[in-house]
């Protein structure tokens, strides 16, 4: 577990507010008999009105510790993330469609950048969906677009679900690694549901209030691709109920058009490997990444890879179409990332060198470019390939 003495203190109204949230969850325990699924402790941690990570006041998104941000995500790297995507929702806004919805939008960062980048390519979508959870979130989107791109923020619309219909291009950049997800621990042979229980704080050398505790389960509670793990050493995994449902829902949404997801994990195979022994939940504190969920409830991310055999599953049970799935450096090498950075004077040091950078590490396999995948679902599109996935996909592997 995190030893807290490590990391950089969060302020005194942060630690009210974590100290609050701790109360409630604690409350859940007590509760639920002392005993709380993984997933309904992350949503708490990260969902809860006005207290959680996503809900409350945290700078979450941001370049360094000095922001008293978290971590970075890719539109935050550099816009020519968006503007290769633009590529790739031109095309399909090309095939009669002319509305673009976007899933957890940060800061707004893609939002406006890709709305710029459309209007450049003339693609210009009379509508922009945004559906955002957090009150605070869509408040800073407000004033992101208002700031990068105003003549296009009235093109913005905001709703807090998805609707029951939609036509259009959808598009979600780190949303599913930030959906709940339950632990699945095998411990001497035997499958337990991990869960959260109350805590003293003795046993990890810190205050935390919480700690796992392991309920065993009968056969027939074992989720099928955890129970087909090779072996019986001990090894903790994750299911993701929540993001498949997600996929489940958007598929009943979408009545014609596309939707292109990106995020880091794997397909099942890899996923759910014997050698993956710790599983991948991950948390993010002042760009620390480090495996305690317990630590500073409502202040820290918690996230888990997705599986993308489970989303593409998902996504075909609900009648829709894997048209490509691929590396995010295939997507956006595919759509034209170097063209685009190439339209810079790579003799301009000032400008060109910084962009460069940033692309290399959305590109890098060390860095962004092999971990994150990106997958595409279509209804109603025909046979055309979407140009982002027209070399090296990978769907066969799902
Ligand atoms: C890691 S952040 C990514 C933000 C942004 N897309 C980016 O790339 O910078 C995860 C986002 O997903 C959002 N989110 C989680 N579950 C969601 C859901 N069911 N519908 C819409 N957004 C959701 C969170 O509120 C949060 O804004």
């Amino acid at each position: 577990m995190q030893k807290t003495g490590s990391l950089p203190l969060p302020s005194a109204d942060a630690l009210d507010a974590s100290t609050a949230l701790a109360a409630r969850i604690g409350e859940a325990i007590d509760a639920a008999q002392g005993w709380l699924g993984f997933d309904r402790y992350m949503a708490m941690a990260l969902y809860t009105p006005g207290l959680g990570y996503y809900s409350g006041g945290a700078a979450k998104f941001g370049r360094d510790v000095r922001d008293g941000s978290d971590f970075i995500t890719a539109p935050e790297l550099t816009p020519f993330f968006a503007r290769t995507l633009a590529r790739q929702l031109a095309q399909w806004l090309e095939q009669g469609l002319d509305e673009v919805m976007e899933f957890g939008a940060g800061t707004g960062r893609l939002a406006a950048d890709l709305l710029l980048a459309l209007e450049t390519e003339g693609r210009l979508p009379s509508r922009y969906w945004i559906v955002e959870l957090s009150g605070e979130l869509r408040a800073r989107q407000q004033a992101t677009l208002a700031a990068r791109a105003p003549h296009l923020a009235a093109r913005v619309q905001w709703l807090d679900a998805l609707p029951a219909r939609f036509a259009g291009v959808a598009i979600g950049n780190e949303v599913l690694d930030a959906m709940p997800v339950r632990l699945y621990a095998r411990v001497g042979g035997v499958w337990h549901e991990r869960g959260v229980a109350r805590s003293d704080g003795g046993e990890h050398g810190n205050d935390a209030r919480f700690r796992f505790a392991d309920r065993p389960l009968g056969a027939a509670d074992v989720p099928a691709a955890v129970a087909a793990i090779p072996g019986d050493h001990d090894i903790v995994t994750e299911t993701h109920a929540e993001a498949e449902g997600f996929v489940r829902s958007l598929g009943a949404m979408l009545s014609r058009g596309a939707a292109l997801l990106i995020d880091y994990g794997f397909p099942a195979s890899e996923y759910y490997h014997p050698q993956r022994t710790g599983g991948t939940l991950m948390c993010h504190y002042r760009h620390h990444a480090h495996p305690d969920p317990f630590l500073y409830p409502g202040l820290q991310d918690i996230t888990a890879h997705v599986n993308f055999s489970g989303i593409a599953q998902a996504a075909v049970d609900a009648g829709l179409e894997v048209a490509g799935f691929a590396s995010q450096a295939r997507l956006l090498m595919n759509a034209g990332i170097t063209e685009l950075l190439m339209s810079l004077d790579p003799n301009d040091a000032r400008s060109f060198l910084p962009a460069a950078n940033a692309v290399q590490k959305l590109l890098s396999e060390a860095e962004m470019g092999e971990l994150f995948k990106a997958i595409a679902l279509t209804r109603g599109l025909g046979d055309s390939v979407p140009i982002g996935f027209a070399a090296g996909d990978r769907s066969h592997t799902l």
